[in-house]
């Protein structure tokens, strides 16, 4: 398996990325030759002798936003036909697990760790074809979130989990609904015991009781994911 995957990183902290894409799995991927990760600090594409990457807004108020000369140059020096360019923001669109296997298929996917503020909005405008969202809160920037994104392409890539791999066809969010409890050794672990179905090698039984329990921890937990 060769490369699938490249992935352009642009931020002002690339050590909080590396730290996490340089350990386990992500580490793997990339030792492997199924993705390839770079690192572009956006103050490498600053002109002054403060490599500033931010200003105040335009028309007043609190806060900084991040400049857009620097980031349009960070992106034109890697971007090529079809890449994706991805602007982390609470203001994208929520990121799920389809939005990982879209991901997951493309060639070239760039991210722009926001920071301060916001961005100016040119480069909402001008430059990215996608925004995304972690969640309904705000982090002090994307660096985190676009980790969030990328390991969860990042394993969907063929060769990633190996012999595990049948594992994530398996898994919640393929099919809509949330995983079935899973138990390993001991049976009996200070009294706490493992259903007494998954010790008897009823197969279709324990395949039942397994759509049971997936269906009654999803009522429960996210009714959201069986409403219509
Ligand atoms: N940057 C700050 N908060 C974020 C969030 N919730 N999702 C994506 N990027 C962010």
């Amino acid at each position: 398996m060769g490369l699938a995957l490249d992935i352009d990183i642009i931020t002002i902290f690339p050590g909080m990325l590396t730290g996490y894409l340089g350990e386990s799995m992500m580490k793997r991927a990339s030792e492997a030759g199924l993705v390839r990760f770079s690192y572009i600090d956006l103050r490498d594409f600053t002109t002054d002798v403060h490599r500033t990457t931010d200003d105040r807004p335009y028309g007043g108020g609190p806060g900084m936003i991040m400049k857009p000369e620097p980031i349009f140059k960070a992106v034109e020096s890697v971007r090529r036909e079809g890449s994706r360019i991805i602007l982390m923001t609470p203001q994208g669109a929520p990121f799920r697990q389809q939005t990982a296997v879209a991901l997951a298929a493309e060639t070239h996917l760039v991210f722009i760790c926001g920071h301060y503020e916001g961005v100016d909005e040119r480069v909402r405008e001008f430059l990215v074809t996608d925004e995304i969202s972690i969640g309904d809160y705000v982090l002090t920037n994307g660096a985190l979130a676009s980790a969030v994104v990328i390991d969860a392409v990042v394993r969907l890539l063929p060769g990633v989990l190996g012999a595990g791999e049948e594992a994530t066809e398996q898994e919640s969010f393929r099919r809509p609904l949330l995983e079935f409890p899973q138990y390993t050794r001991p049976a009996d672990y200070n009294g706490m015991q493992v259903p007494e179905i998954l010790l008897s090698g009823n197969h279709p039984a324990i395949a039942r009781w397994r759509e049971e329990q997936s269906m009654k921890r999803t009522s429960e937990r996210r009714p959201d994911m069986l409403a219509p």
